[in-house]
């Protein structure tokens, strides 16, 4: 998708939400942060089916942890298996348990109106969750439940190589970057994971909470986007002096 900034940030303005934009200074700033990698710069590998079904079928069949004696199915996660943006949760809720698809609950229409507001769809990008089953009763989900179920969202993200990966609420944020800061530390910056961009951004679930936040959340989703068009410049050649 190349639409421009301006048009985005138009968009978000449209929603009623106070637009503010880095001067040029505080977006160099920020590329500088991120220590230049080869985000994009290799072409994307070819879709490897069989490590897709191969994976798919493991998530299916999984009992590593006691989450596969409470579960209805398994929440494999969806959408583009070549995806520039990889928005990761924490885990299924109810609605996603009986659907078997993530995010499609309460949370998961505002995850998707968060998509829209930056121009995405859910097809174009690809959806997970640190874990693959739901917690009974939405619980947190335990350390070993995390450390069970990672290495297929891990699998994951080395299969889609995404450009962006936005950790969608704190236990994920925690989880990928393994650190116990606060969202309030965490969000409104550039972290990586396995060399990817990283952002955290609240969930969905947190403004279903509290709509007075919804500020931050919009500011979130801006950083991200505006971060995303950073990660042009590491790729610019550079001049050969
Ligand atoms: N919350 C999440 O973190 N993931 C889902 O799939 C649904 C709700």
């Amino acid at each position: 998708m190349t639409l421009s900034e301006h048009t985005r940030l138009h968009y978000l303005n449209a929603l009623g939400i106070t637009v503010w934009q880095l001067r040029k200074a505080d977006t160099r700033a920020i590329s500088q942060d991120i220590p230049s990698l080869p985000v994009s710069a290799e072409p994307s590998l070819p879709t490897n089916s069989h490590s897709w079904d191969t994976l798919r079928t493991q998530v299916t069949q999984c009992e590593r942890c006691t989450l596969c004696t409470t579960r209805t199915q398994t929440v494999f996660g969806e959408g583009n298996l070549n995806a520039e943006w990889l928005f990761i949760g924490e885990a299924p809720g109810k609605e996603e348990d009986m659907q078997g698809r993530p995010f499609v609950g309460e949370a998961g229409k505002l995850l998707t109106e968060m998509l829209r507001a930056m121009q995405l769809t859910r097809e174009e990008v690809f959806i997970a969750n640190i874990l693959k089953c739901r917690p009974p009763h939405n619980r947190d989900p335990h350390i070993d439940e995390i450390h069970a179920c990672r290495d297929y969202l891990f699998q994951q993200i080395a299969l889609i190589n995404p450009k962006m990966i936005v950790a969608v609420g704190r236990i994920s944020a925690q989880t990928l970057l393994e650190t116990q800061h606060t969202m309030a530390k965490l969000r409104g910056q550039v972290h990586r994971f396995q060399h990817k961009p990283l952002i955290a951004i609240y969930h969905p679930a947190y403004l279903l909470r509290s709509p007075i936040e919804k500020r931050k959340v919009w500011q979130d989703l801006q950083f991200a986007l505006q971060s995303f068009d950073g990660l042009g410049n590491e790729l610019k050649p550079h001049s050969n002096h």
